[in-house]
């Protein structure tokens, strides 16, 4: 029985306040120090699904700073609970999945907001299991519209989309009503959700808004591009550094507190509903100038080999970034850059990896 099966088969969940104890005492730094922003959620039912994981749990961590009674449901497949370890007191966790219809009826009952976040968020391992990226990210995101539906709930959707949707496009900077042509597994069934999604607010009324996130990055995360590079140099101690592909792809990066001031933003606005976001920061940053900043950042220049792989993986694209205008539109400002982000990240994975190759000179934010 695999990890799908054993949610399918009957395994209960269990609802929770976690107390302090449930886990080891790691002290999390205040991430969102530049956001200052309210929105009116105080007081506000918020759903977080995969709200333990790098984007949910940043999000938690803010939306109970605004005052919402935030409800997490996570069923831990590639999160840490311990991301949530200065919040515990102040949500209820959800430990269930979410294709099981009797839990997510239950949770998405009285809710206002449902930040919908849970999924397989990664594209190699879409390729690897793509039963399980298909069962969460489509199938999970029916059970939800279903659920809210058949239990007459009020609560609107803010969809955790994907670049990937739009597969390899046929020209950047890429705007919301370029081709939807995904080449991953991955990309396939984020889009199939958004469908979903889209579908269910055209023919049940259910409030639904796609945010198509470009790459995050940011303190909890545990995978992608630069998780990745700091992951392998501290293995190598800072010697070595293997980068896939040839290092020219340029990328996207947003800053997570930046996304969740998207969300945030978004949900709140009526002439968002029905619509699908960029969310990004529409400055591309190429894979070898990302190499350059995180070795200038952690003073390893010239001290480190580069090796390009020349080649990358199944499903990844050339070229990928954001036109923002309509995001702007909204009002939103992506206000972290790419070096003082980055900054912020080597210092959180060092206070939580403890990596003697960054020395705490070179990474003062
Ligand atoms: N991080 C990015 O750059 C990025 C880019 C594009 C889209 N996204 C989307 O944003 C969302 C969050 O991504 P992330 O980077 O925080 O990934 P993550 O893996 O850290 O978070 C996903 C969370 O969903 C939970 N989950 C997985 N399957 C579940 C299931 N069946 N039931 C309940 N919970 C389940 C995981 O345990 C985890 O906590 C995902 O929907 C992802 O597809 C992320």
């Amino acid at each position: 029985m695999d990890h799908s099966d054993k949610w399918i088969h009957g395994y209960s969940h269990l609802r929770t306040k976690l107390q302090k104890g449930w886990c080891k005492n790691v002290n999390l730094t205040e991430f969102h120090t530049n956001v200052n922003s309210n929105y009116g959620y105080e007081g506000l039912r918020v759903l977080v699904t995969g709200g333990a994981g790098f984007i949910g749990a940043n999000l938690t961590k803010k939306l109970v700073r605004l005052g919402a009674e935030v409800t997490v449901l996570d069923n831990l497949y590639s999160s840490d609970i311990n991301n949530l370890v200065d919040v515990f007191e102040s949500i209820d966790f959800v430990y269930g999945d979410i294709r099981d219809h009797q839990v997510v009826e239950a949770e998405v009952r009285d809710q206002d907001l449902i930040f919908h976040e849970a999924a397989n968020a990664s594209v190699p391992n879409s390729v690897k299991d793509t039963q399980y990226d298909l069962e969460t990210n489509a199938r999970g995101t029916l059970t939800i519209l279903n659920a809210i539906v058949k239990t007459d709930s009020d609560a609107k959707v803010i969809y955790a989309s994907s670049a990937a949707v739009y597969g390899e496009p046929p020209s950047v900077p890429v705007r919301e009503d370029f081709p939807l042509s995904p080449i991953s597994p991955y990309g396939i069934t984020k889009l199939t959700g958004e469908h979903y999604g889209m579908t269910f607010y055209h023919n049940y009324g259910v409030p639904f808004i796609s945010l198509r996130y470009f790459n995050v990055y940011g303190p909890l995360q545990r995978r992608y591009v630069m998780y990745d590079f700091l992951w392998k140099l501290s293995q190598s101690r800072g010697s070595r550094l293997e980068v896939l592909g040839d290092g020219n792809q340029a990328r996207d990066f947003i800053f997570v507190s930046d996304a969740v001031e998207a969300n945030l933003l978004l949900a709140m606005k009526p002439m968002a509903v029905g619509e699908s976001f960029n969310v990004a920061t529409g400055e591309p940053t190429t894979i070898k100038e990302l190499v350059e900043l995180t070795l200038e950042a952690l003073g390893l220049q010239g001290k480190t080999r580069i090796v390009y792989t020349g080649k990358s993986w199944k499903g990844d694209v050339t070229n990928l970034y954001a036109d923002i205008t309509k995001l702007k539109k909204v009002g939103f400002k992506p206000k972290v850059g790419i070096s003082r982000g980055l900054r912020t990240l080597l210092n959180w994975f060092k206070e939580r990896h403890g990596s003697t190759f960054i020395t705490s000179s070179c990474v003062t934010a």
